[in-house]
């Protein structure tokens, strides 16, 4: 630590941290708008220029380190004379068009403006105009607007690990962009949103709607992934305006997917179902809440009579909260049957009973950024968890080894180790090869019941190479991701993990499917077990899909889209004698 002082406060800052991290620990407010303290430092906009003494001109705090014994001016005469004149070039070129920008209210040049800007400008020539570039669907451009302080930029390259957008041109000629005109891809790519410090990126889905005094804010969860990002869901007389990241270190950081982002975009969906509906011969009909109650009591009543409880099951969404599970198991179970499943797009069942309690990461998410080594088993962690994917680029980056074993070519947004591609049937194979690597480099016998799958292996020079990464590792993952939970063979395929990671020392950990699959456990979401754990006795999804049922319950589930086996789970539905589905 060292002893600094800013505006006659007295500080200890931590050794090599910036001016501005200290100030801002301290609570002193710098005015800034390149600086942002999940991105490198660029020190490009000036607007930071603090006063520090023996210096003699003044310095940017974004990129000055702090010294023993340093002094510290912010307000003086000559720091503030400094952030007046930056603010003035600025407003040289940037718009005046505040009562039709979208950020107006939250925007840092604004707020800056009215404390470090003038009433009127000096500058009478005309201002130069950018024509706005097409970023796709989700991100509104007014390039006019841009102050080149390249956040945008940064979080591509950094976080996101697509450096999509770019400078190109120089001094009053340099633009923002995409070089060739396209959408932008990265599944991160709203939170350039936030972090434009002006109303050059902003909402395409929230444009001109809104503005954000207008809204209320409320606390969520994301409902997309397992990552459950924190969110505020900024509402106006009820109706969903936007979603936003609520910050959150252990979980989020401050970014949020888009996904989390503008799926709030269909609360308000014109094929939204407002209110209930029973289906008689092939008419629809929209009822009431009792008729609709009464009907679906009667309906599986008829079906428990004359064809006994263990013909009615449910289907459950994976990404349904806790409640919603728990009550669904407990209406199955006083049913009389033990027929709920959330596995939905899991075809193997064999070894359910020596499952976890529940799927858990096996390690915190700000972990992940910590490991030696992992190994990514059917994740396509990008698309799959896009925050657990941002923990992981930064372990590559920081050099952990990160390895994969899939059925498909993934793209991820950081180098890995080693790569693996195999066929569907030839994933447990690939896993047996690390395994025995791991097992002749260790000395440890192979244990018996796995000994046949580790015979006659023909061990490469990759599994050779992902056994020492893991087996050198301190601290390393093995991570079995949603894809893998679809093999036919996932008995043995997370009998192999776990040996990989038991005799490497790693954490076995998931990345499962929905948002809530640990809930679901928890909740007795699933055949064989109660809340709690204790034992039942029911059938599993892939059962009630081949073996059919007479009447079905579906939460939150589109048989079609959401299940392993899509056609045969839609034949299934259709020849249930009843079904009651509960979706939003
Ligand atoms: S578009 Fe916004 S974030 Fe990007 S460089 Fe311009 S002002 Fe900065
Ligand atoms: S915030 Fe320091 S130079 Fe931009």
């Amino acid at each position: 630590m060292v002893n600094i002082e800013i505006n006659g406060i007295p500080i200890q800052a931590r050794d090599g941290a910036m001016v501005i991290e200290a100030a801002d620990e301290a609570g002193i407010v710098i005015p800034r708008f390149c600086y942002h303290r999940k991105l490198s430092i660029a020190a490009n906009c000036r607007m930071c220029l603090v006063e520090v003494e023996k210096a003699p001109k003044p310095l940017p705090a974004c990129a000055t380190p702090v010294t023993d014994g340093m002094v510290v001016y912010t307000r003086s005469e000559k720091a503030l004379e400094a952030q007046k004149g930056v603010m003035e070039f600025l407003l040289i070129n940037h718009p005046l068009d505040c009562p039709i920008c979208d950020q107006g209210g939250e925007c840092e040049l604004q707020d800056m403006a009215m404390g470090f800007g003038k009433d009127a400008s000096r500058y009478t020539e005309p201002k130069r105009v950018v024509p706005d570039k097409d970023l796709g669907p989700l991100i509104a451009t007014d390039m006019t607007r841009c102050i080149h302080c390249t956040r945008c930029v940064r979080f591509g390259r950094e976080i996101a690990g697509i450096m999509e957008l770019g400078a190109t041109g120089r001094g009053e000629h340099v633009e923002i962009g995409t070089y060739v005109e396209r959408t932008v891809s990265s599944e991160m790519s709203g939170n350039v949103i936030d972090l434009c410090p002006v109303g050059a990126l902003t909402s395409k889905p929230y444009r001109y709607t809104g503005r954000p005094w207008e809204n209320q804010q409320a606390f969520a969860v994301a409902p997309h992934d397992c990552v459950g990002s924190n969110t505020i869901i900024e509402t106006r007389r009820g109706r969903v305006m936007r979603v936003l990241p609520q910050e959150n270190e252990a979980i989020n950081e401050t970014w949020i997917s888009d996904r989390d982002r503008f799926a709030y975009t269909a609360v308000h969906g014109e094929t939204r179902l407002e209110h209930p509906m029973i289906k008689q011969g092939d008419e629809w009909k929209e009822v009431d809440w009792p008729t609709a109650l009464e009907y679906a009591v009667e309906g599986i009543r008829r079906v428990s009579d004359s064809a006994g409880a263990a013909q009615i099951g449910a289907w459950v969404s994976p990404s349904s909260t806790l409640e919603e599970l728990y009550l669904a198991q407990k209406l199955m179970r006083s049913l009389g049957s033990h027929n709920i499943d959330h596995r939905l797009r899991q075809l193997d069942f064999r070894d359910q009973d020596i499952a976890p309690a529940a799927p858990v990461l096996g390690c915190t998410l700000a972990e992940l950024e910590t490991r030696d080594a992992v190994l990514l088993i059917g994740s396509f962690t990008r698309k799959d968890q896009p925050l657990a994917a941002n923990r992981l680029r930064k372990a590559a980056a920081g050099g952990a080894s990160i390895m994969s074993v899939s059925t498909l070519d993934y793209d991820f947004t950081f180098d890995l180790a080693e790569r693996i591609v195999a066929s569907p049937t030839g994933v447990v194979r690939e896993l047996a090869g690390i395994a025995r690597a791991l097992l002749d480099i260790s000395g440890t016998a192979a244990p018996e019941g796995l000994a046949v799958l580790l015979e006659n292996l023909d061990v490469r020079d990759t599994h050779l190479a992902i056994a020492k990464h893991l087996h050198a590792a301190e601290q390393g993952s093995v991570l079995i991701g949603v894809h893998a939970m679809g093999q036919g063979e996932l008995a043995e395929l997370r009998a192999l993990a776990n040996l990989i990671a038991r005799v490497s020392g790693t954490a076995l950990g998931y990345l499962p499917d929905g948002a809530n699959s640990t809930g679901a456990w928890l909740a007795g979401a699933v055949p064989h077990r109660l809340p709690g754990g204790a034992a039942s006795a029911g059938r599993d999804v892939g059962n009630m899909i081949n073996d059919g049922l007479r009447a079905c319950f579906l939460l939150g589930v589109e048989p079609e889209f959401d299940t392993a086996q899509p056609a045969r789970a839609r034949a299934a539905i259709e020849a249930a004698d009843f079904v009651v589905a509960m979706n939003s």
